[in-house]
């Protein structure tokens, strides 16, 4: 299969605010992933990124106006042609536009004509953002099945810093990606808590040396992405992990050794509707810790050979506190499952025991090793339910395989 025929017709709209220069790298993204982009910006868009620089970088010729090209019918051809709109960064001016069904641009005609995925990727002040005449901007939107990604905290223009960037031109094109292969954002856990473990822990044997594994924290992360894109308040609690931006609306908390994991595990799930196991969990810690950098060729030998005592299974105590009522009894807890197959039985046999023995209500396994799964940007494995047959999870990005868990959770949430 070429990229010709796998390729995707994606409108980048782009308004007019100073992140519309971030427009520049997300074209560069989606093109670079096999996709066509079209860029619509509107005119004010264009006193912050001039036309030349978007249709060198799309390759195609850009317009705004409903009266160009008028002979093309543009404002009905490159909506009814999308595979899917894309608007970053969206201005509350332009949310406005959106949501009063206006049509007096190129822009905003092809919104109105497309009946593919619409996301939508505000940029603004926090105060802008808040105010309540965008937020039901952004509801009706919302109503409407227009996908409005939650905008990311830190640093806006000027010294302010708040809800209101835009997020990274990396996270708006995968959340771009997990829609066009089916998975739309249900913006419908508002008021939700979703507390996520992610990353390695790391068990210190002496001040330079740590046993630790090879979790780079990815689908931990693609998951609290997600959980905050449908509208939940995410806490994502996470060891060691590779360079990963934080995603928009989600609080970090760090930990470093298992026992750091399960009480800040232990504190977030009090109040929480999800929790969810995604941490790679050191499963032994060193006995002793060394004050100092332990040396080769000692007499007692302490490198070659280590003791190691049991970490405290996680997973199976939160189960267990929930028993207790110490987490609400309606929460739901997910885990994982890090599973090679072996001559006696498979990676499925092995999760499917892992997962009696956990006690969870739902268990995503995968089969790991041999390259998959651990510091890769895709996954894949098996969704188990109790009562139901093991559900297969086709190789996906992590963020298509996130979006496929949480709607197995939201599902226990209805029975
Ligand atoms: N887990 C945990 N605490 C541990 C070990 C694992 O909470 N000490 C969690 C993981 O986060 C995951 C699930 O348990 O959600 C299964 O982890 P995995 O490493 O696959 O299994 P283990 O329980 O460690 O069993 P084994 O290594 O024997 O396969």
């Amino acid at each position: 299969m070429t990229d010709k025929d796998t390729s995707r017709n994606i409108v980048l709209g782009v308004a007019g605010g100073i992140a519309a220069y971030k427009a520049c790298h997300l074209v560069r993204n989606l093109k670079e992933a096999g996709d066509d982009v079209r860029v619509v910006p509107t005119e004010s868009a264009l006193n912050f990124v001039g036309a030349a620089t978007f249709e060198a970088l799309s390759g195609h010729p850009v317009s705004t106006s409903v009266f160009e090209a008028v002979d093309e019918v543009q404002h009905v051809n490159v909506g009814q042609r999308a595979d899917a709109v894309v608007i970053a960064p969206a201005t509350a001016d332009l949310i406005a536009r959106l949501a009063a069904g206006r049509a007096d641009d190129l822009l905003t005609a092809t919104v109105l004509v497309a009946t593919c995925p619409v996301i939508v990727a505000p940029a603004m002040h926090t105060e802008m953002w808040h105010n309540p005449a965008t937020q039901d901007n952004v509801a009706t939107l919302r109503r409407r099945g227009i996908t409005v990604i939650e905008p990311a905290h830190g640093r806006l223009t000027g010294k302010d810093s708040g809800p209101g960037r835009l997020p990274e031109p990396e996270q708006i094109a995968e959340i771009v990606r997990t829609e066009l292969a089916g998975y739309r954002v249900q913006h419908t856990w508002q008021g939700k808590k979703v507390v996520i473990s992610a990353g390695g822990t790391q068990e210190e044997l002496d001040p330079v040396r740590y046993l630790g594994n090879r979790s780079s924290g990815r689908q931990g992360f693609a998951l609290a992405e997600w959980a905050a894109q449908m509208g939940s308040k995410v806490t994502l609690v996470a060891g060691n992990t590779a360079q990963l931006p934080v995603p928009s609306g989600a609080e970090l908390r760090h930990i470093v050794s298992t026992r750091e994991l399960e009480d800040a595990m232990r504190e977030e799930s009090r109040d929480a509707d999800v929790v969810i196991m995604a941490a790679a969990v050191s499963d032994f810690r060193p006995a002793q810790v060394a004050e100092s950098k332990m040396k080769k060729g000692q007499a007692d030998d302490a490198l070659s050979t280590l003791h190691l005592v049991e970490n405290p299974d996680v997973l199976k105590g939160l189960v267990a506190a929930r028993e207790r009522s110490e987490i609400p009894a309606e929460c739901v807890i997910v885990g994982f499952a890090a599973e090679t197959g072996d001559a006696q039985k498979s990676a499925l046999d092995y999760a499917q025991e892992k997962f009696a023995r956990k006690g969870c209500d739902v268990l995503m396994a995968n089969e790991v090793g041999r390259g998959k799964t651990f510091g890769q940007k895709s996954n894949e494995g098996w969704i188990l339910r109790p009562g139901s047959a093991p559900q297969r999870v086709e190789h996906g990005s992590k963020q298509v395989v996130a979006a496929q868990i949480l709607l197995a959770v939201n599902e226990m949430f209805q029975v």
